[in-house]
């Protein structure tokens, strides 16, 4: 099997982004633009991946380094940005002859795979092959211009083209498959005397024709697999574009999605049968949902296992970080719950509105149901967490752990100072504030005692 070499062209400035941030790092799903390319290159199974830098290079380069520690990428620096052909010209010290070098766009991001493999087919070691697709306003691109026959003959670009090659709707995608052997020289041979006075890479096509190596096109339909991003406008088509993708992949496995157009994943998710998702929910890295779980409208879930029957309801917000996040099977979340990294809550948890749970595990049949704090805890069977109540878990220094044991009832608005653990069946008393240990099965009450003075006045405004 030949050897497969990527390169990225990732120099140009995306002027039209109107940002400080080059065009490549912008985001799509969550990712880079050109991330979605280095992970195709991945798939692949590429020997080098080349990413071609300039225009934020500084910043692109150390970005890419650190998201893929393990992928030994190469760059190649291009100063100034001369055109396509002088990108690629940059590479030429790192390909070997033996490969087969497919040219890509770090703005191109949602090519797929199968389809570069057909293009790598296609060259198969000694042909050029272009992937090409029709466009009813060709505009801007470089056209495909082919013989009677029907051999690709010339690509020319829109502002080189005259009025009958403008007409030809078949346009070059930017992504092409060729032999580093073949595509050293002919990278020699490129020179400026065009329309924009760029080094064209397009012009290799030429250099095949006059050298006698067969020029292939594989011709696609799928306008999102060339789709490049130059704009704001763009990136969010795009962007809709892969999401809604998404969504019938998820409806095709049985997802019950209430509306394929308000629903994000920007990383991974994996679904159980029977899982149903409402409206404007966003699932961010890696979030697996069991058998039957419901998620309700506007849920932003990120890096967390939600396992079967759980029930989250609207406007819950959870995000397991590094830690994760369990949610038990029958649990149920929200609405305006939010779980933080380390929550672990067992079987039947209930977690109610504006809960917040941070680092701390809760067994089966725990509750917390409205307006608490619970961090750094570890809460036993069946606890019943009353509202208002929170783990004052920090001193101001360190972090430290409460304990709650099995079939504990704490009132409203009581403060567990931790380190201090609340023996099991022990109750206690709303508005307390408790900083020593208590006995299983004891009241705790600490707050100041309750005093009525009777027939009491309140004072009067004084006369003036
Ligand atoms: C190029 C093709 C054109 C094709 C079109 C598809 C050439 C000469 N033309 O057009 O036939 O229809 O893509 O989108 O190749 N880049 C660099 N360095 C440079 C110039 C560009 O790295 O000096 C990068 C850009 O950042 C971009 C990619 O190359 O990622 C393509 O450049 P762009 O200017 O968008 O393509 P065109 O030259 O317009
Ligand atoms: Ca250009």
């Amino acid at each position: 099997m030949t050897a497969l070499d990527v390169v990225i062209m990732a120099a140009g400035k995306g002027t039209r982004m109107k940002s400080s941030m080059p065009k490549v790092l912008h985001r799509l799903a969550g990712k880079a633009l050109v991330q979605h390319v280095i992970d195709t290159a991945r798939t692949l199974k590429a020997r080098h991946t080349i990413v071609i830098t300039g225009h934020g290079a500084d910043q692109v380069e150390p970005a890419l380094l650190s998201a893929n520690p393990n992928d030994n990428l190469q760059f190649a620096r291009q100063m100034p940005q001369l055109g396509t052909g002088h990108a690629v010209q940059q590479t030429v010290p790192l390909l070997d002859d033996d490969a087969v070098v497919v040219v890509l766009s770090g703005d191109v991001p949602l090519t797929q795979a199968n389809t570069l493999q057909a293009l790598i087919d296609l060259c198969d070691g000694q042909q050029l092959a272009l992937l090409t697709i029709e466009f009813a306003d060709p505009t801007g691109y470089g056209r495909i211009v082919r013989s009677p026959s029907g051999q690709v003959h010339a690509i020319v670009e829109h502002k080189d083209a005259n009025e009958q090659q403008r007409a030809i709707n078949e346009v070059y995608s930017g992504i092409m498959a060729v032999p580093a052997k073949l595509l050293k020289p002919w990278l020699a041979r490129l020179d400026n005397n065009n329309a924009q006075q760029e080094f064209y890479l397009t012009d290799v096509v030429k250099f095949a024709e006059a050298d006698g190596v067969p020029v292939v096109a594989h011709k696609i339909t799928d306008v999102a697999q060339v789709a490049g991003v130059n704009s704001p406008t763009q990136l969010a088509e795009l962007e809709r574009t892969y999401q809604l993708r998404q969504a019938d992949a998820f409806m095709a496995d049985g997802v019950r999605i209430i509306d394929p157009a308000r629903f994000d994943v920007r990383g991974t998710l994996t679904c159980a049968q029977d899982v149903e998702i409402d409206v404007n929910c966003i699932f961010l890295g890696s979030v697996s949902l069991g058998q039957g779980v419901k998620i309700g409208a506007n849920c932003v879930i990120a890096n967390c296992t939600i396992e079967a029957g759980a029930v989250i309801h609207p406007f819950t917000h959870i995000d397991g970080e590094k830690l994760g996040v369990t949610v038990g099977e029958g649990a149920l979340i929200g609405p305006f719950a939010r779980l933080r990294p380390g929550a672990q809550l067992a079987a039947e948890v209930h977690i109610g509105n504006f809960v917040e749970v941070k680092n701390s595990t809760m067994a089966k049949g725990a509750k917390a149901n409205h307006l608490a704090y619970l961090g750094d805890a570890t809460v036993g069977e069946r606890v019943n967490y009353g509202a208002g109540s929170i783990t004052a878990n920090y001193d101001g220094a360190n972090k430290h752990r409460t304990v709650i044991e099995a079939d504990v009832h704490v009132g409203s608005n009581c403060v567990l100072v931790a380190p201090v653990t609340i023996g099991a069946g022990g109750t206690v008393g709303g508005g307390s504030t408790i900083t020593k240990s208590t006995e299983p099965g004891a009241l705790s009450v600490a707050r100041g005692k309750q005093v009525s003075i009777a027939n009491y006045k309140r004072p009067e405004k004084l006369a003036k």
